[in-house]
């Protein structure tokens, strides 16, 4: 039987946005402040993004763990962080970036930071992989499928406001047809009509024109046989 994977979903929008802004830092051209300046906002959202997943794992899915086996908790709240001094670092290379005033010396310094986010892309490629590979065996063995969708429900209704919207951009770019289809035919059937509304607008601005009519196909198969 497969189970459900907390980390499935938000891991993959967390990925994306890795992978997108890694290309975005690849394409900027750094004698170009405007561009460069663009690329630096991008990165500061995925260090802000990074903390609050974190966060939030500290405080729902670890202590789960923790129950359990608080050797592995442990292991894993130091993985974190090392994740916060690695964002720590690539921060203060951003600020440095921001007060220098010569474009050579500014240059120099996006160089540092293009170091120091392949470094944090990095540690979190890997462990996010670690944490799905260890942390899942732990949790499936404890845990039902309705009480880890407890724990997800639990952070969701914790995530900011103007932080869903982020998450969800992210979720939707970086999850595949199917699995955006499941998704919002769950927030269609559990959620009131106008978080639904939204996230629909969410795939219809972020998906390319032919994934989502696929979803859409998906969304209303079997509705005209109902
Ligand atoms: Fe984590």
């Amino acid at each position: 039987m497969q189970r459900y994977n907390i980390f499935h979903q938000i891991h993959k929008g967390l990925r994306a946005m890795l992978y997108e802004t890694a290309i975005k830092v690849q394409h900027a051209d750094f004698w170009n402040v405007d561009e460069t300046e663009d690329t630096i906002e991008n990165i500061n959202e995925v260090v802000r993004l990074f903390d609050m997943h974190a966060f939030h794992e500290d405080n729902h899915v670890f202590p789960a763990v923790e129950k359990y086996d608080p050797a592995i908790a442990d292991a894993f709240e130091q993985e974190h962080v090392q994740d916060h001094l690695l964002g720590e670092l690539l921060s203060n290379s951003i600020e440095r970036w921001k007060n220098a005033s010569i474009i050579t010396e500014k240059a120099e310094i996006a160089r540092e930071v293009q170091h120091a986010y392949v470094k944090f892309m990095v540690f979190n490629l890997e462990h996010m992989a670690k944490e799905e590979d260890v942390l899942n065996k732990i949790l499936w063995r404890y845990y039902t499928d309705a009480e880890l969708m407890a724990i997800t429900g639990q952070i969701i209704s914790e995530v900011p406001t103007d932080y869903v919207g982020k998450y969800n951009r992210w979720m939707m770019r970086g999850l595949n047809n199917a699995e955006i289809t499941r998704w919002l035919k769950s927030v269609e059937r559990n959620a009131p009509e106008y978080v639904f509304r939204s996230l629909f607008t969410t795939a219809e601005r972020e998906l390319p024109e032919r994934r989502f009519r696929l979803v859409l196909e998906g969304l209303t198969e079997g509705v005209m046989l109902a």
